[in-house]
């Protein structure tokens, strides 16, 4: 097969948490430029649907399914969805998630609910998803799962705990399903981001000044990466965690930007 054409997604079907909003909706967008039809799953409908719109624009198909992807009866109707509508789905990324829980905090004012809520958001969706989806893909011969981790799940962070964590609770998982499922035809695959913004000024700017690279990353950079992994192109690629940052980790500058001693 030609080289580009191995990135081709035409024909394929994606299922995308949190493609909302950020990254996940970069992500949505380029696969759906790269051909495939998407899902997008996430907690509030409203951003779901204005996906559904720049996807549609594109020329693909789109279901907007809200999910919360901590709940495993949830998801399970999600890939039940995405079925039913698509007939297949070909590729799952796990992007759902975030941060806030507990950030700051020292180790005793982390209370249960900053534990249970960061680990289950981050971590024990993309093991439910991950769960749901599998039996599907391993029947129609194989997929694709990008889970999203983060710079954070390659470090710890002052009165940082529950993120950094659970991101290293998704690279593990990202190792075990590749090894599970290598023989089925499943690629799995992570993706490290580093620190991407979610808006743009004089601030962000300064802060992204002491990158390596000179600047944060922006959402757009996401996308081509993401297709390459959903693609025939990453065909042998398996159990892997590929950072997007700049340089920043292997400078050994912290994701958020900031001096490790001084903040986490
Ligand atoms: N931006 C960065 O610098 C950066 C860096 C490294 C890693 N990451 C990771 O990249 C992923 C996306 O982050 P982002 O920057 O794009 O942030 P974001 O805009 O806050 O995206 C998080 C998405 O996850 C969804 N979500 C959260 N909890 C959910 C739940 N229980 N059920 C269903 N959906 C849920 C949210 O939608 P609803 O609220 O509608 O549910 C939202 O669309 C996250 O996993 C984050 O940890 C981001």
């Amino acid at each position: 097969m030609a080289i580009l054409d191995q990135f081709d997604l035409s024909g394929k079907t994606a299922i995308i948490t949190g493609a909302g909003s950020n990254l996940g909706r970069e992500m949505a967008l380029a696969m759906a430029e790269a051909g495939a039809d998407i899902v997008g799953a996430g907690r509030r409908p409203e951003p779901l649907e204005e996906t559904g719109e720049l996807v549609r624009a594109k020329g693909r198909r789109y279901l907007a399914r809200s999910t919360d992807v901590t709940d495993s009866s949830d998801v399970g109707a999600l890939m039940d969805a995405a079925i039913a509508e698509f007939g297949r789905v070909d590729i799952l990324v796990n992007n759902a998630g975030g941060g806030s829980a507990g950030r700051g905090k020292t180790l005793p004012e982390h209370t249960d609910e900053d534990w249970y809520s960061g680990i289950d958001a981050n971590l024990s969706s993309a093991f439910f998803c991950s769960r749901a989806i599998i039996p599907h893909m391993v029947e129609q011969g194989g997929g694709r799962i990008i889970n999203i981790t983060s710079g954070w799940g390659y470090r710890g962070g002052r009165n940082r705990f529950m993120y950094p964590i659970a991101k290293a609770g998704v690279i593990s998982l990202t190792k075990c399903l590749a090894m599970s499922y290598a023989r089925d035809g499943v690629r799995v695959s992570c993706i490290a981001p580093g620190a991407f913004p979610h808006e743009l000024g004089p601030e962000t700017e300064a802060r992204g000044g002491m990158q390596p690279a000179g600047e944060f990353g922006l959402m757009e950079d996401l996308g081509p990466l993401s297709v390459f992994l959903a693609s025939d192109a990453s065909e042998y690629l398996s159990g892997e965690t590929i950072l997007i940052d700049g340089g920043a980790i292997a400078a050994g500058v912290t994701p958020a930007g900031v001096v490790p001693t001084v903040a986490g």
